[in-house]
């Protein structure tokens, strides 16, 4: 049976930077299901579809074709055969991927996918709703968290690092209104399942996160075998 660890928060938690070390560390895949969804936003912007209008989003769905493959340990995503792995990182898609996602057919299009990779593989996957949607029997759940003022400086500092000009104030803005939006959206909205482990992370570093992640994990996995 594949062991299924599902990672869940809001935007800029750091769950995909923590997810991929723990990967590293556990032997397991790392699925970034929000790099799917931003991939659909990328098909969304080349093709000057409406992104407000869900019956034209909903339309093209059909012409999406998403898989994945891995290079290494890095996750590549495959949009109707073209790798658009680099694309997909700009502030533009994810704040498109935030408004199509809101939408139950591009929900739709991704679900078999994440669930396939879940059930032939050991996982590790972070997203919005994994530990209450596409993996509500997933081994451990996690619901990575930290202030909003504090995603956001870390965003900013990342951004900075890269030689980018930004203001701390409207990444914080970003960073709301994208919390706002997939937390109260109708379907699969952004939120911690019943039997998540939360972890805030706004006085912890990398390590530290890590660490208690796995301890989790590894708590899980003696209580399982006491119960075998
Ligand atoms: O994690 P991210 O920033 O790459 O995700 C981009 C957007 O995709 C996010 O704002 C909401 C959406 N998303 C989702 O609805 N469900 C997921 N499981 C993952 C991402």
């Amino acid at each position: 049976m594949a062991f299924n660890i599902a990672i869940d928060g809001p935007a800029g938690a750091g769950k995909s930077t923590i997810a991929k070390q723990i990967a590293k560390k556990l032997s397991f895949v790392y699925v970034d299901t929000g790099a799917m969804y931003r991939s659909i936003a990328l098909y969304m912007i080349r093709n000057s579809i409406d992104i407000y209008n869900e019956e034209a989003v909903s339309n093209v769905c059909s012409d999406i074709h998403i898989s994945i493959k891995y290079e290494g340990e890095e996750q590549q995503v495959i949009l109707n055969e073209e790798n658009v792995t680099s694309f997909i990182r700009a502030e533009e898609v994810g704040v498109v991927a935030s408004v199509v996602s809101a939408y139950p057919k591009v929900r739709e299009t991704l679900l078999k996918l994440q669930q396939q990779l879940a059930a032939s593989n050991d996982v590790i996957m972070d997203g919005r709703d994994i530990g209450t949607c596409v993996l509500p029997n997933a081994d451990v759940k996690i619901y990575l968290t930290a202030d909003a003022r504090v995603r956001a400086n870390r965003r900013y500092l990342e951004l900075k690092k890269k030689g980018q000009e930004c203001n701390i104030d409207e990444i914080e803005k970003d960073i709301v209104d994208r919390d706002y939006r997939d937390m109260t959206r109708e379907i699969s909205p952004l939120c911690q399942a019943e039997d998540a482990v939360v972890v805030n992370t706004s006085d912890m570093n990398i390590d530290e996160v890590i660490d208690a992640i796995i301890a989790i994990v590894n708590a899980n996995k003696m209580s399982e075998r006491k119960e075998v």
